[in-house]
């Protein structure tokens, strides 16, 4: 009987091991991106934003959490704290930045488009301060390359800004899909600076069909209804432009691993998820829709209005925010982040799933 129990007891020891989440086989986790993904490295906002989870605003360009989040409370870490603050970041650092843009300064000045620059936090910037801070964390490089051996790098999305900072200085697309290959490079180059760093294990997520998003939706209003994608209700011309991005990215993600087999290099498929979703939100319980601005306000099916941005003058909140995809406009409420974060988990829109290698 005793040793029945003990070994009963030995039995849900191994099961609580087993247990997926528990415990993961990562140390730390690092971010880099835009609004997307800072968790405060800029404090712009106010309630509403972080009302649902945090119940204040923190920084996210949210409701709540966003896909970092998930992934870092999936992974048993901490919410990341933001690089630009005084932190312990053993167990990892954030150094997204609202606004932020793959291309640096030079690249925009030289088109004219510096003016529509909110922040100097290009993806260089971003990972020359990783690297500064990396002997703070982990000590000597050989130490660091061990630590960095078990940790997971997000490196993006990046290239949203790039290119809405060209469109919403009434650039045609045409003009912006050239940013294209000069992204992609520099995003190429990125990985690489952090493989010579140490990474060896990074996820790189693509833009996101902004065709989709109330933002676009509302300013760039077409009446041809071919510029419209039958299912989803949302713009071409500007997913074509995230899908040129996402198509060169995947191409240079190909390249990169087969130039350092040892590193995993996963694509997060950020664009066919919101796709899927903007097909049949309902199925994700979105019974409110996927286009249709959760805070904010306007007399158009998008409920949007560049005048009644939400947290600007005369906005409201809807009633139920876990039923909207969209939160502001332009970033996507914690439900959405949720059901994201779980498609990149547990696949399939990140492959292998970021959970199947912890
Ligand atoms: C909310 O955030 C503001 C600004 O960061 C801060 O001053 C305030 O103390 C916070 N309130 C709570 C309840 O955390
Ligand atoms: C970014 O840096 C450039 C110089 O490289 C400077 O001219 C510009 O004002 C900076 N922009 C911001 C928003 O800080
Ligand atoms: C706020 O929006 C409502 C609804 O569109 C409108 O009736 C009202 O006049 C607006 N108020 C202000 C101060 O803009
Ligand atoms: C909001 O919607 C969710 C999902 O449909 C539902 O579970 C929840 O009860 C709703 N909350 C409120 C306050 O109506």
């Amino acid at each position: 009987m005793n040793n029945l129990l003990r070994f009963a007891h030995h039995l849900l020891l191994l099961l609580c091991y087993l247990r997926p989440s528990s415990s993961s086989r990562y140390d730390a986790l690092f971010n880099f991106g835009d609004s997307m993904s800072d968790t405060g490295n800029v404090q712009i906002s106010t309630l509403p934003y972080g009302m649902t989870f945090f119940g204040n605003a923190t920084g996210r360009c949210s409701d709540g959490r966003l896909v970092i989040d998930f992934i870092a409370q999936e992974l048993g870490l901490p919410l990341l704290p933001p690089s630009q603050e005084d932190h312990d970041f053993r167990r990892g650092a954030n150094f997204a930045v609202v606004a932020a843009t793959t291309l640096a300064f030079d690249f925009f000045n030289d088109r004219d488009l510096s003016k529509g620059l909110w922040v100097n936090a290009s993806l260089h910037l971003q990972i020359d301060r990783f690297r500064r801070l990396l002997p703070s964390i982990c000590g000597a490089a050989q130490e660091c390359k061990e630590f960095l051996r078990r940790s997971l790098f997000i490196v993006g999305e990046f290239g949203g800004n790039d290119y809405s900072t060209a469109l919403f200085f009434a650039r045609p697309v045409g003009e912006v899909s050239t940013f294209v290959p000069h992204v992609i490079d520099a995003l190429r180059h990125g990985v690489e600076r952090l493989i010579e760093l140490g990474a060896v294990d990074l996820v790189v997520p693509g833009v996101l069909p902004v065709g989709c998003f109330p933002l676009y939706l509302t300013n760039y209003r077409s009446l041809d209804p071919d510029d419209y994608g039958p299912r989803t209700g949302c713009a071409r011309r500007y997913n074509a432009l995230s899908w040129l991005h996402n198509t060169l990215l995947r191409r240079a993600l190909d390249q990169l691993r087969r130039k350092h087999p040892a590193v995993s290099i996963r694509y997060a498929d950020y664009y066919s998820q919101i796709i899927d979703i903007a097909v049949d939100p309902s199925k994700y319980g979105f019974t409110d829709g996927a286009l249709r601005t959760c805070c904010g306000g306007g007399d158009n099916i998008y409920n949007y209005d560049q005048k009644r941005r939400c947290n600007e003058k005369n906005y409201t909140v809807c009633a139920n925010v876990s039923t909207h995809v969209n939160w502001d406009g332009i970033h996507m409420t914690e439900a959405a982040h949720r059901v994201i974060a779980d498609g990149w988990l547990r696949g399939p829109y990140v492959d292998p799933p970021i959970l199947s290698s912890s």
